[in-house]
């Protein structure tokens, strides 16, 4: 396997984790390069579900290094309860996970901030996990923020955090918030600091070293393109650059390093949280959700459902270079008549083939719909391609076309079994 970034090119949720975990049987080395404990995703082996949060799920396979860039904002205490788990689990982590001296951490401030500022937005929400992400990537754009290498180094960290808590609390008070106790904190994050030391490294070296002697690398995206802080539907974004240049700037890997960018889609749209989300549709996301499926793996919230939306993935395919396109969820469509999908958007006599900048302009946009004969069949047991029933082989044939990307891998279920090569 060459150097391979993989990225959601939808608004996140489309199945990452599973094919990060497939795909991982060929990499010697798993980063996840952005975004933070708001991620979450989710990998069945057998019948253990496995929900990762910052930890790359390359850690579930044994003898791949895992490696959570500098571009990644860590809350430390999250970080150690999840090795906990993965621990009592039975998975190794010792040797295989390496944490960046320079990711910056998450505090109970940005958490608090993220609450007030949802609160305040009121109808105007922007519906974040209320992790702390976005005023987390806001100190360290401020230059205010709080490293992992000055949680290495207790005396500095010390005196960073009982500043950035004393600025902290005046806003948090001011806000109508409770405000923090500088001890409480402190010792918390000191133990956690200490339990993760081991880990803490510099991971620009670690990979280049690893990169010289052949290793192949896989660059785990989180959350998705329309999420992206600058190519997302602003302000309905999260704070991180999830589109494929985030993984250059999260891992220090420069672009003519990277090989290959995969996409991965879901066979319809989801979305979680607000802001627009054209091709929504009530009925479809009645019937996902009537199957448990599509409910969120960090917040449990269930998920905004639609048709698959090819003016989004083409956008996509731009803004990441996409050189293939996995499809996973397809066995969510298997009772569906007929398939609709959107290939331009209208907003009176303009027509769209790209979405739009202003989110005001995108909400009174219209989809314009191509519709495909469903094929009303269980897809779920297909393991190659020429079992897949012709209207579906048709139907996936046609989005990777609309998206203009190579069709490589589909998905029919959640387990490693479930994967269709192309
Ligand atoms: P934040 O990242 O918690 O600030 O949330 C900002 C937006 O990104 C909200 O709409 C969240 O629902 C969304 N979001 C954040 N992480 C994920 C994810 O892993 N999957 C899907 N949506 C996400």
């Amino acid at each position: 396997m060459a150097n391979t970034i993989l990225v959601g090119a939808q608004w996140g949720d489309e199945g990452k984790g599973k094919i990060i975990d497939v795909l991982t049987e060929e990499a010697d080395v798993v980063v996840r390069t952005q975004g933070g404990n708001n991620a979450g995703h989710t990998v069945f082996i057998g019948s253990q579900k496995y929900i990762l949060h910052l930890v790359p799920s390359g850690i579930l396979r044994p003898n791949k290094t895992c490696v959570i860039g500098n571009g990644v904002v860590i809350d430390p205490i999250s970080l150690v309860e999840e090795l906990d788990g993965l621990i009592r689990l039975g998975v190794a982590i010792d040797g295989q996970l390496f944490v960046s001296e320079t990711a910056h951490l998450v505090f109970p401030y940005h958490r608090m901030l993220d609450e007030q500022r949802e609160v305040l937005k009121g109808k105007n929400k922007i519906g974040t996990t209320k992790r702390g992400i976005g005023p987390a990537y806001g100190d360290k754009a401020a230059r205010t923020g709080i490293r992992m290498v000055d949680l290495a180094n207790p005396k500095r960290f010390a005196t960073l955090l009982e500043q950035r808590i004393e600025e902290h609390n005046g806003v948090l008070r001011a806000l109508g918030a409770p405000p923090l106790s500088f001890e409480e904190v402190h010792a918390a994050y000191r133990a956690a600091g200490d339990r993760l030391k081991p880990f803490i490294v510099n991971t620009v070296f670690l990979l280049h070293d690893a990169m010289r002697r052949g290793a192949n690398i896989l660059f785990e995206g989180a959350q998705g393109t329309f999420l992206d802080i600058d190519h997302g539907t602003y302000p309905f974004v999260t704070s991180s650059n999830t589109t494929a240049g985030g993984a250059c700037t999260g891992s220090g890997i420069p672009p003519n390093r990277v090989d290959r960018v995969v996409g991965v889609v879901k066979a319809y749209t989801t979305r979680v949280g607000e802001g627009p989300l054209l091709t929504e549709n009530a009925e479809i996301a009645d019937l996902l959700h009537g199957m448990g499926r599509e409910f969120g793996a960090t917040t449990g919230r269930p998920r905004r459902c639609g048709w698959f939306d090819a003016v989004a993935t083409r956008h996509a395919a731009l803004v990441n270079g996409l050189d293939e396109l996995t499809v996973t969820n397809l066995d969510g469509l298997d009772t569906i008549e007929s398939i609709k999908v959107a290939v331009a958007y209208r907003v009176g006599d303009t027509q769209y083939d790209h979405v739009p900048s202003d989110v005001e302009v995108l909400s009174q946009c219209e989809p314009v719909y191509r519709e495909f004969p469903g094929w009303r069949a269980p897809t779920n047991q297909v393991r190659n391609w020429q079992q897949l029933p012709a209207p579906a082989r048709s139907y996936l044939e046609a989005i990777a076309e609309l998206t203009g990307a190579k069709l490589t891998i589909v998905s029919v279920g959640p387990s490693r079994e479930q994967t269709i090569f192309l």
